[in-house]
């Protein structure tokens, strides 16, 4: 599965072409006008923002993509809905976005080295990488990366996820596949990006639908046909699942996902990472991340998202709020406990007179403190939804066991 690679120091040969030119020609019959208008839409209104920074083979790769697109522009009716979804975009986050990773973005942005030295990978015939497989509990940043990815190497993404090519009509979810698949090719440099993979890529011996075993078989395919169709790995498949082991084995190997990333739990230097990129706005000034990171053990990426946003509308709350003259407005709950107290006319009223007052926000410690105590990390509800009901009586038996449990227990 390692494939040999050359982390030479990245060298921009500026060369990188197309994949497609010495290949069978992409399967572009399956796109529609609408998907291809909107797509050169997106792609001008990219190229006039582009920066210096961007990839210059890229930009040229893609005005000949849409000379060449234009002209085959199949009309089958049918396709048109199906196929919507499969719009290239350009991401708006990029790796400033992410925080608490920089280990994995390392290895990720060398993963792509080919788009910047291809000829070297040619000379040396080393393989480039084809999928990626993006693991970890929910939470954990998987999507969020896989588009920050796209956004950090600037090409677009076509984001499917799992579920949605599962269609009830035998046939049509294997069409599903071969359609994402011939969208990346038609689109050239991209990254295909395929959420929750497991809904639809269960290891065939353990599963019993047969159609989930051929959806299994159709990807397999497809992954096969896209490096015969783009050995250059211009299209690089990303996947992302919470549940890798249910994988079947025969995504993880050949050419297919060639390499895996776990995307953990953070720790707390994670945790304060991923705060600092959160919590950037309105921040008081003497805001302590510290304090913050250590105090939310177990706490994911979209856990600490929610915190702060709990906390900010805390700050806010303040700020839209006057209370009245007899109480006191010290305490970050004192707004909240006013604001509930008050009978639905009066806040009706206050409503339609709310205005957006001349004052900034600022978020503080304390607004996060109190909002810690109302905010159940995702990992601990999973716990707390487990607990039985059953109690002792409804177990026969065992007496001298339950005994000796619960003395244990005392
Ligand atoms: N490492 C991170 N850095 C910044 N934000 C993060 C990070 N991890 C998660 N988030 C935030 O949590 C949200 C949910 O993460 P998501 O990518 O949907 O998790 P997953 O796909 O692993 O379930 C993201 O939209 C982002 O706002
Ligand atoms: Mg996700």
């Amino acid at each position: 599965m390692a494939r040999k690679r050359d982390f030479k120091k990245a060298e921009d040969e500026g060369s990188a072409k197309r994949s497609c030119t010495n290949s069978p020609k992409p399967e572009r019959n399956v796109l529609n006008d609408g998907l291809l208008n909107l797509y050169k839409k997106e792609l001008d209104l990219k190229k006039e923002k582009s920066s210096s920074s961007q990839d210059e083979s890229f930009t040229e790769n893609k005005s000949k993509e849409n000379d060449t697109d234009t002209s085959k522009t199949p009309s089958k009716s049918g396709k048109r809905s199906k196929i919507a979804a499969l719009t290239p975009k350009y991401s708006t986050v990029n790796f400033d976005n992410i925080g608490g990773m920089d280990k994995v973005l390392n290895k990720i942005l060398r993963m792509f080295m080919h788009y910047k030295v291809l000829r070297l990978y040619k000379e040396t015939d080393i393989s480039p990488v084809s999928g990626i497989l993006l693991h970890g509990p929910p939470g954990c940043g998987k999507t969020y990366l896989a588009h920050a990815i796209a956004g950090e190497i600037g090409v677009p993404i076509i984001q499917v996820s799992a579920t949605e090519l599962v269609r009830g009509i035998s046939g049509e979810s294997e069409s599903m596949i071969r359609d994402v698949f011939a969208a990346a090719l038609a689109t050239g440099r991209c990254i295909l990006f395929i959420d929750e993979i497991d809904a639809i890529c269960r290891k065939r011996e353990t599963n019993e639908n047969a159609m989930m075993g051929r959806m299994v078989t159709q990807m397999i395919k497809s992954f096969d046909e896209l490096s015969q169709k783009d050995p250059d790995g211009n299209i690089v498949v990303i996947g992302a699942t919470n549940m890798l082991d249910s994988l079947d084995n025969a995504l993880r190997r050949g050419s297919r996902f060639t390499h895996e990333i776990a995307i953990g739990m953070p720790d707390e230097e994670g945790r304060l990472e991923i705060l600092k990129v959160i919590c950037k706005n309105n921040l008081s000034p003497d805001f302590d991340f510290r304090w913050l990171a250590h105090h939310t053990p177990g706490y994911v990426g979209a856990d600490l998202k929610t915190l702060s946003s709990l906390a900010k509308m805390k700050a806010l709350n303040r700020v839209v709020v006057s209370l009245p003259p007899d109480q006191t407005g010290d305490n970050v709950v004192d707004f909240e406990r006013y604001l509930d107290a008050q009978p639905i006319s009066e806040v009706r009223k206050w409503f339609q007179n709310l205005e957006c007052p001349d004052k900034k926000v600022t978020v503080t410690l304390e607004d996060f403190k109190v909002a810690l105590q109302e905010y159940v990390p995702t990992s601990k509800r999973e716990g707390f939804a487990t607990v039985p009901d059953t109690t002792w009586d409804e177990i026969g038996s065992y007496e001298d066991i339950k005994k000796h449990i619960q003395k244990t227990i005392m």
